[in-house]
């Protein structure tokens, strides 16, 4: 594909990666991805604002064609999913300098074999003129990694924004026109990749408030020329409230576990608690951390294999606690044969959840009328916390 025209003077490039299904050999890809790169011409300069992961670079270069010159390469982010073929831009453009942050250079210097004197280390709020454009650094770290910045072209009022506000979506419209899709692949992108950082997500929405933003057009996904749309999600995302959800993930070898997961969400519905069930052999992890934003509660299913928790629960666990959710309760169920320390090992998994444990239900065997009454038990403890959280 071409280089297409946002506005005069502002092209995006990059590419669709249409196929792509795992992201960082992690996370889960159904509508593949893009990699936005965005050519702005002033009457004096030329800027690149970030390129594209080098599966795909022969697709940039292309586009590069059209170029004759390019002064600046903005990296507002080291992942190489936008970093990894400056050195072959630079190559092409030996004159263009790499604009980065202060903690941007040496990650890039890391990452790729670029010689210390191609950066240009742009400050908090810095501005480069390109003749009748003008473009504005703004720090925004921890959107992804601590280096992440994002720009800010004044006359056109268009926030560039790497994977701030970003999904992974490959599609050839380049402006949101299906709300609910792009809401479902933003939150779904929030929820892999900002929602550990959420504090300081929040203080950044903070410090983009006082722009004027018409357009934000991220590295990944679509342009929101609507971006109150976007900026309204992200507020509600980082929130510290929480919703009437009870996420249970959960494993089962022989049924029990599934029996109790199943008598737990009969008795959280009937009194009112919204469930979300996840098998974790067959759950798509992406849906699971989707999840994981809302919920109130969250409730691990598991096992027991060689005394521990089944290893599904354990890496659900890890990544729960990597991802740091809002959630304020937990409580762990399941089933075992002889013995068991998979409550006490789930717990150990989960040192990064600010949450009240509300209780373990194991049972041996088959689970039996004192099991599920003590599943009753569970439920309405969740019930009443979400009562006094007044979420219910
Ligand atoms: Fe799209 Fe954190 O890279």
């Amino acid at each position: 594909m071409k280089l297409r025209k946002i506005v005069d003077g502002v092209l995006l490039g990059g590419a669709l990666d249409w196929n792509r299904r795992l992201f960082d050999s992690l996370i889960p890809l159904p509508d593949g991805t893009s990699y936005n790169a965005y050519v702005i011409s002033g009457s004096e300069k030329t800027v690149l604002l970030d390129a594209v992961d080098p599966k795909v670079a022969d697709t940039l270069m292309a586009q590069l064609d059209e170029v004759p010159k390019i002064d600046y390469v903005v990296a507002h982010h080291g992942e190489q999913d936008h970093s990894g073929v400056i050195p072959m831009v630079i190559d092409r453009y030996p004159e263009a300098k790499v604009v980065v942050s202060s903690k941007g250079k040496p990650i890039l210097m890391d990452h790729l074999s670029l010689n210390e004197d191609k950066f240009l280390v742009v400050e908090d709020g810095q501005e480069i003129a390109l003749g009748g454009k003008t473009l504005k650094f703004i720090y925004t770290p921890w959107v992804h990694w601590p280096e992440t910045m994002v720009t800010y072209l004044k006359e056109d009022r268009i926030l560039f924004s790497c994977d701030f506000f970003a999904s992974h979506l490959a599609t050839t419209e380049m402006f949101v026109r299906d709300e609910p899709q792009a809401y479902k692949a933003a939150k779904r992108f929030f929820a892999e990749i900002m929602m550990p950082f959420r504090p300081v997500v929040a203080k950044n929405l903070d410090k983009l408030e006082p722009y004027a933003i018409d357009m934000i057009a991220p590295s990944h996904g679509q342009i929101y020329d609507n971006p109150a749309f976007i900026v309204d999600a992200y507020r509600k995302w980082v929130g510290s409230e929480p919703h009437n959800l009870v996420c249970i993930p959960y494993v089962t070898m022989h049924g029990s576990t599934h029996i109790m997961v199943e008598h737990l969400t009969d008795q959280l519905v009937s009194r009112g608690v919204v469930v979300e069930q996840f098998d974790l052999p067959v759950t798509d992890i992406g849906d699971l951390a989707v999840s994981l934003v809302d919920a109130a509660t969250i409730v691990v299913g598991t096992p027991t294999v060689l005394v521990g928790p089944h290893p599904h629960a354990a890496y659900a666990a890890v990544l729960a606690n990597a991802l740091k959710p809002k959630a304020k309760f937990a409580a762990i169920i399941g089933s075992y044969g002889w013995g068991s320390k998979a409550v006490e090992t789930i717990q150990s998994l989960i040192p990064n959840l600010k949450v009240e444990v509300l209780g373990a239900v194991l049972t041996k065997g088959h689970p039996k009328a004192d099991a599920l009454a003590e599943l009753d038990k569970l439920a309405e403890a969740i019930a009443q916390k979400h009562r006094e959280l007044g979420v219910l």
